[in-house]
């Protein structure tokens, strides 16, 4: 059960370097769940370092991630990964079908045909895609691998989701449609935290609906 006292993401004096070269520095940041985050920066700032973070792909070189009150290095980086997905920046889709990419981690997760088949067709609804199932991935646009990589990790029904630049190649109607959706997710409480990083600082506050509805906006990580 969720303490509504405890925030699922709190950093204290969190910092990485990549070598010696130090990449982030935070003092001090909560993220409450059941929220909308935005990461801002400029290129280079932090905000893909800080995802990889907070989904436990990387190990603070200093300081602490608190997870639902715990140190995430006490309570082991894969139960965060457990809970939450992380669509990269530059998202992999291997070669095949869409279908088979989204089915991957559903046949992991032993779900049955039945199930996997509707999850595939309602999450590639959500994304704007419906009917792309046997479209090779090899063969869609860099808009559309983004769209089929959202819907991949948004078949996992993960309790976080973390967004890195999800809107990138995306064409004006598309990203309205998945702010809308991402909107949607966040007040349905399907997905408890979300994290946007948004490429242009300037354009995060006032513009697009889920710019607006972020409640933490982390500006410049460095
Ligand atoms: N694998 C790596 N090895 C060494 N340095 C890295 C590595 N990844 C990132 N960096 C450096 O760390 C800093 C932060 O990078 P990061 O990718 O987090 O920035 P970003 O804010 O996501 O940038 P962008 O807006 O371009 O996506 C940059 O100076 C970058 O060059
Ligand atoms: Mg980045």
């Amino acid at each position: 059960m969720s303490d509504k006292n405890i925030p699922l993401f709190r950093l204290h004096d969190l910092r990485y370097a990549y070598g010696s070269q130090p990449a982030l520095e935070i003092s001090s940041l909560d993220l409450e769940e059941g929220q909308i985050h935005a990461v801002a920066g400029p290129n280079g700032s932090g905000k893909t370092t800080v995802l990889k973070l907070l989904n436990g792909l990387l190990e603070p070189t200093g300081g602490e991630i608190l997870f639902r009150g715990e140190p995430i290095n006490r309570r082991g980086y894969a139960c965060i990964r457990g809970e939450s997905v992380l669509v990269h920046q530059d998202p992999y889709l291997f070669d095949g079908t869409v279908a088979q990419n989204l089915a991957f981690g559903l046949k992991i997760r032993k779900l049955s045909s039945r199930l996997i088949q509707r999850r595939i067709e309602q999450k590639l609804s959500l994304v704007g895609l419906p009917g792309f199932e046997h479209r090779r991935s090899r063969a869609l646009s860099g808009g559309e691998k983004q769209r089929v990589a959202i819907a991949r990790a948004l078949a996992l029904e993960p309790g976080i989701l973390f967004l890195d630049e999800p809107t990138a190649n995306v064409d004006t109607a598309s990203i309205e449609l998945l702010e809308r959706l991402i909107l949607r997710l966040a007040d349905a409480g399907t997905t408890s935290g979300l994290c946007l990083p948004a490429g242009d600082p300037s354009g995060v506050p006032g513009r697009g609906s889920c710019r607006t509805r972020a409640r933490e906006y982390i500006q410049g990580c460095s």
